[in-house]
């Protein structure tokens, strides 16, 4: 193992001077050609409803994150070391902690060219995931190849046209194999979910951009109102940067909306049966039926939204068609916060 002494030099520079933010010439436009893809603009939704910003995180424009290419590169905890090439390899992602995973089959690790991403590149190589996709680790095999079949057959889109990882995703559901998504299916439906987010309830938070589809805290930020809105944040900005996945998330939420979040998802006043009915005992799944714990809360937003404005509506989305019917955004943001709070 190298001693990579930028690193270290980073490390004991807290993540907040980490974080100085360089005006660079990228563009939304940009990094979505940078993602590979060039997307059409679409109307948001048919009932005209305004997505959440806070939950379809757009880029700030003008503004990227600092980062060191072409240098190697580690994290606490790893006998790994990676260059990242530039400008960012979504074909190559880092694989940190090869020991805490089975190995990877070829679409995790490497992906496909053209236009099929590594999979452990966005959802990285145990599955966790983060805010602007989601864990994919535990969820029924059956269930994954069902949303890769939903994507194929263009029922799954998102609300927000410009979000660029979403519209990734899109592409790469559209052209990825049958059996390349069974490989992947089985991989991570073997692996389990850790919890992976600290939800925190407050009533103010530090102002905000956001670069890498993520919300960071702004250089020398004041304090805002959280207002009606969940903000989801890396714990350690620098390792988040570096993919590293044992580095998790803290999501801020409003005071009080654990509670209220926990008496939508535990009564039966939401949609006529409570959720337990159909996403298991302790939320964590059942059968084909998606796990909620503890998974990211703006990933559950959006996928409330989009289902509730008929941007998702796959084989399996009218049975959660009454239960976001009536569902307003304090709503949404009540039982994502909740959610995110459990246990995985
Ligand atoms: C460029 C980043 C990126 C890559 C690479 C990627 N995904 Fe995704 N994936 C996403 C995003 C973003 C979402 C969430 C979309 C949304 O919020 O609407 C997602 C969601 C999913 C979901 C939905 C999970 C659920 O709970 O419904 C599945 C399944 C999935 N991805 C499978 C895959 C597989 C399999 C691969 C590799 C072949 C892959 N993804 C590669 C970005 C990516
Ligand atoms: C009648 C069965 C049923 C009930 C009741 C139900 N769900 Fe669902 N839910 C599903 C199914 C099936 C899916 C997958 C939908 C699809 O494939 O498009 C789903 C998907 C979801 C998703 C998206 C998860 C993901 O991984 O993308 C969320 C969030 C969700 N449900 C939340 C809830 C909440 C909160 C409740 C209770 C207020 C609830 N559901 C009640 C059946 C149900």
């Amino acid at each position: 193992m190298m001693i990579n002494s930028s690193f270290a030099l980073r490390r004991v520079i807290q993540a907040r001077s980490f974080m100085k933010i360089i005006v660079a010439c990228l563009s939304v436009p940009a990094l979505l050609f940078s993602y590979g893809l060039v997307i059409a603009a679409e109307s948001p939704s048919s009932q005209g409803n305004t997505p959440m910003p806070w939950a379809y995180a757009l880029n700030t424009p003008d503004v990227e994150i600092a980062f060191e290419f072409n240098v190697p590169r580690t994290v606490p905890g790893s006998d790994v070391e990676f260059v990242f090439s530039n400008p960012r390899n979504l074909y190559q992602p880092p694989d940190w902690h090869p020991e805490n995973h089975p190995e990877m089959p070829e679409i995790v690790a490497r992906g496909r060219e053209p236009l099929v991403f590594a999979c452990g590149y966005c959802h990285l190589p145990n599955g966790q995931g983060r805010p602007e996709n989601t864990n994919l680790s535990g969820l029924s095999a059956q269930y994954i190849i069902q949303q890769m079949a939903d994507w194929r057959n263009g029922l799954r889109r998102s609300s927000e046209p410009l979000h660029g990882p979403a519209s990734a995703m899109q592409a790469i559901g559209a052209n990825a194999t049958e059996e390349e998504v069974e490989e992947a299916a089985a991989y991570f439906s073997s692996l389990t979910p850790k919890q992976w987010i600290r939800v925190v309830e407050t009533d103010t938070v530090p102002e905000t951009i956001v670069a890498g589809w993520m919300y960071i805290e702004k250089e020398g930020a004041g304090i805002e109102p959280i207002g009606n809105r969940i903000l989801e944040m890396p714990e350690d900005l620098e390792r988040t940067e570096l993919r590293d996945d044992n580095s998790g998330f803290i999501a801020y939420v409003p005071v009080g909306s654990i509670a209220r979040g926990e008496q939508l998802v535990c009564s039966s006043t939401v949609g006529g049966a409570p959720c337990s009915a159909c996403h298991g005992a302790e939320l964590k799944g059942l059968g084909p039926v998606p796990a909620l714990a503890g998974r990211s809360p703006s990933y559950i937003a959006r996928q409330l939204f989009d289902l509730q404005n008929g941007r998702r509506r796959g084989l399996w989305s009218p049975l959660m068609a009454e239960v976001v019917a009536d569902l307003a955004i304090e709503d949404i943001v009540a039982i994502s916060a909740y959610l995110a709070s459990l246990q995985p």
